[in-house]
């Protein structure tokens, strides 16, 4: 499959609106206009509790894992791997059909890291777990986990590098709004 091809497949996948779809299939509210306005699982668990969360969580994960089976699947060498990660990232921060409606990115990015380097893939898992821990506020632990991603991948996965850093500044970029609640004190904690 050529590059770009897998990069458009990429993006499309990513570009799929789980949240939505499982929020209108549980008869919840479209978390693109309720609660902090994100179609992402926290939101979701804000809106319908942990069942909807949990579905939408797998089905960001495994959006993100499929667009990297897919480049697996296509022999696809490392470095494009990376860059099909960033292809469904975009995809679900700015999706085809609400190019300005996207989720944070989070969970798609782990499905991606789960399978692009499991040891790295963990310790995102596990520090987000602690910073979450410590201070119950998702977007905190997503921004700190965004923020350290780069050394973790430094570390552990170095040819991954570049695709790895974009993506934590598009996510990073993306939680500005909640970057000025936790300023203010306004973020909610859980
Ligand atoms: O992964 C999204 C999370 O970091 C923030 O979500 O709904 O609190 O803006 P939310």
């Amino acid at each position: 499959m050529p590059d770009y091809l897998l990069l458009l497949c990429a993006y499309l996948l990513g570009s799929i609106p789980s949240a939505v779809l499982i929020c209108r299939a549980m008869g919840l509210d479209d978390p693109r206009h309720n609660g902090s306005g994100n179609p992402g699982a926290t939101n979701v668990l804000r809106l319908g509790g942990h069942q909807a969360a949990a579905l939408t969580l797998l089905a960001d994960l495994s959006k993100g894992g499929a667009a990297i089976l897919l480049a697996l699947n296509a022999a696809a060498p490392a470095l494009l791997q990376g860059w099909v990660m960033l292809a469904a990232v975009c995809g679900h921060l700015f999706p085809l059909l609400s190019l300005h409606r996207g989720g944070k990115g989070v969970a798609t990015t782990l499905g991606c890291s789960l399978l692009l380097a499991w040891p790295l893939a963990l310790c995102q898992l596990l520090f987000w777990g602690l910073i979450f821990l410590f201070g119950r506020i998702s977007s905190l632990a997503s921004i700190a986990t965004a923020a350290i991603t780069p050394l973790f991948c430094y570390l552990l996965a170095p040819g991954l590098l570049w695709p790895f850093s974009i993506t934590s500044l598009l996510l990073i970029l993306r939680h500005c709004s909640n970057i000025r609640k936790l300023i203010a004190g306004r973020e909610q904690r859980f």
